[in-house]
């Protein structure tokens, strides 16, 4: 959500800060600027659009060794040129880009313009400019140290002034800030992939913290101005794992590197000599591990869904009572924190705020909470109690696919060894780890339909509506595949638990609107084949996904994709991998922007 970048060094500016903007364009892509610093002025070109517009209006040769940049997902005002960022203050010499929200802006707006400030935007992001040139004598730091005790609300922010060539000032709060330690070069950034293609030495800075940074160094504080030693990081993503190596988007690329991706999060992490799995940085012991009584999932969109599939494992492998809540829910309900509960928030990017205050919220009445997270280093694995990193490698379609697979992953690690410690017998454990192995090769099995796929997906892609339809632990699924295809296609589609249809969504069926159903051969099964029969029965159009060898559903579906056979509670990899699929070739054919579509943003800092 919003894309900050800034830059000082001996290489030109514009150039590095319009690369760091295309790698963060998946934050936001509303709009974007730039503002570069020469003769002790700043020079500043922002639009409405993308990267790309943004770059076809800066000169040639825009001269300028130090900056920074922005990549806009509007929250104050609307989408156009001069709400884009950078902002400055009236003199025009102190420029600032904001990623969070104020949300005191318009207090502090009415009283600066009582004092005579004039503002050319509608953004609450303005406002920080002025009180930075108010405050500013001289000195930027002591300036934004002033600026930020007045605000309220979320921010990640780099600023720079016209009189004080090759230094920028960072703050957080909120919002995430990366600081990058190149030779004779820094850069701040909303996240890693903002320098990696300069440096890969990296500081992570904590909320209420300030970063100084010139050309040679750095230094860093607490509000107070109290120094705060830092440790450099090293990143171990490889530049090419950004880049979409061959394929149209990152969309396909992240649905095709799925047996790869689970592959990674298994790897070492099973047991087969005792049917068990271990997760190491679960930071328990297996004493306080067996005294879990109950566990809880937060998580946002996708990471929700993998949340939800994972409480039915919890409760079926593992006999422990799960639940799964929107963490924007739990946030704000003053949650009741019980004792021997074990809390787990996923997160793909490790940074949605939503997550990460109920995160907060639940260890301030002293919940252990335990992540599950893709991206290294991000805040949540940071402040969590300890947890497993699913290791897909970057993810950088807005769209979670990836993600959600190797979330599941370790879920299932998970389940299986606290199945294993409880009252799961060797044989029992011993079919679901080899069924688990089998998994990333069965998904290759289901990635070779895709060309089967893309044309169901072109039959049907002039519907309005659709029906996504799952039952025990595929109904979370049926949520997921409606979900991708409404953020990517733009279609409605609503995901219901196949017995739910008969209380009101029925009413929805006539020959435009297709439900698609999750057909696994499991105690389930001829329940679903009901409900399909009562959609039928109502002229309305339906799509299995059924398991290889079930003619029964293959003569009820007007259409069917099927899957290899899996153990029952494994099914929801094989599921979703179609309606990812299915997802993703509709969009296509409707000419859609897969990797970026309209109005959403990948990494949600703001609430
Ligand atoms: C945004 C993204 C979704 C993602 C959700 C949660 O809405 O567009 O794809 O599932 O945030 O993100 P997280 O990084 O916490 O998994």
């Amino acid at each position: 959500m919003c894309g900050i970048i800034g830059y000082c060094g001996d290489k030109n500016a514009s150039t590095v800060l319009l690369e760091g903007l295309k790698r963060l364009e998946y934050r936001g892509y509303d709009s974007a600027g730039i503002c570069v610093g020469i003769d002790k002025a700043l020079k500043i070109v922002k639009c409405k659009g993308k990267i790309k517009d943004l770059k076809a209006i800066v000169p040639e040769n825009f001269p300028g060794n130090y900056g920074i940049g922005h990549t806009r997902w509007a929250t104050h005002g609307e989408v156009n040129d001069v709400n884009a960022h950078p902002h400055t203050d009236g003199s025009g010499k102190v420029a600032i880009v904001h990623n969070g929200i104020i949300e005191n802006f318009q207090t502090l707006k009415n009283k600066l313009q009582r004092e005579g400030h004039e503002f050319r935007t509608e953004t609450d992001s303005e406002v920080i400019a002025h009180l930075i040139g108010t405050f500013y004598q001289g000195d930027l730091e002591k300036a934004v140290r002033e600026a930020i005790g007045l605000l309220k609300g979320t921010y990640g922010i780099v600023c720079v002034h016209a009189d004080e060539p090759n230094r920028m000032i960072g703050a957080r709060n909120g919002s995430p800030l990366v600081l990058g330690v190149g030779e004779h070069e820094m850069f701040l950034g909303s996240d890693v992939t903002a320098m990696m293609a300069y440096t890969k030495q990296v500081v992570y800075l904590e909320d209420g913290e300030i970063v100084d940074v010139t050309d040679k160094g750095f230094r860093t504080s607490d509000y107070d101005d109290r120094e705060i030693a830092k440790e450099i990081d090293h990143i171990d993503w490889e530049l090419q794992q950004i880049e979409k190596d061959g394929f149209p988007n990152f969309m396909e690329k992240e649905i095709f590197e799925q047996p790869e991706s689970i592959r990674r999060c298994m790897s070492g992490r099973l047991d087969t000599e005792l049917a068990t799995g271990h997760l190491g940085g679960l930071n328990l012991s297996s004493k306080e591990l067996l005294e879990v009584e109950r566990v809880k999932i937060i998580a946002a969109g996708t990471s929700y869904h993998a949340g939800m599939v994972a409480s039915y494992l919890m409760e079926s492998m593992a006999r422990i009572p799960a639940s799964a809540e929107l963490a924007s829910e739990v946030r704000y309900r003053n949650p009741i924190v019980e004792r021997n509960s074990l809390y787990f928030a996923v997160s793909q990017s490790g940074e949605t705020i939503d997550t990460l205050f109920a995160m907060r919220e639940l260890q301030r009445k002293g919940a252990r909470v335990l992540g599950i997270c893709n991206v290294v280093g991000s805040t949540i694995p940071r402040e969590s109690d300890g947890g497993v990193y699913i290791h897909s490698g970057p993810e950088i379609a807005v769209a979670s696919t990836k993600a959600f697979t190797s979330q599941l992953m370790a879920f299932y690690i998970f389940a299986l060894s606290m199945a294993r410690m409880r009252d799961m017998s060797y044989e029992t454990g011993h079919t679901l780890l080899d069924g688990m192995k089998a998994i990333p090769d069965q998904v290759v099995r289901v990635l070779e339909q895709k060309n089967a796929i893309r044309d169901l997906a072109m039959k049907y892609s002039s519907s309005e509506n659709f029906l996504f339809l799952g039952r025990g632990i595929n109904y979370p699924v049926a949520l997921e595949g409606a979900l991708k295809l409404k953020e990517i296609s733009y279609i409605h589609a609503e995901g219901y638990s196949a017995a739910e249809i008969k209380h009101g969504p029925i009413a929805l069926i006539n020959e435009q609107t297709p439900s698609l159903f999750l057909v696994p051969d499991d105690r389930l099964r001829e329940k679903v084949i009901s409900n399909m029969k009562e959609i039928k029965a109502r002229q309305g159009k339906v799509i299995a996904v059924a398991v290889e060898g079930d003619e029964e559903v293959g003569d009820i579906a007007d259409d069917t994709i099927f899957i290899p056979s899996t153990h029952e509670l494994l099914y929801p990899f094989l599921m979703v991998v179609p309606l990812q699929l299915f997802a993703y070739y509709t969009a296509l054919d409707l000419g859609r922007n897969v990797d970026q579509p309209r109005n959403l943003a990948k990494s949600v800092t703001v609430e």
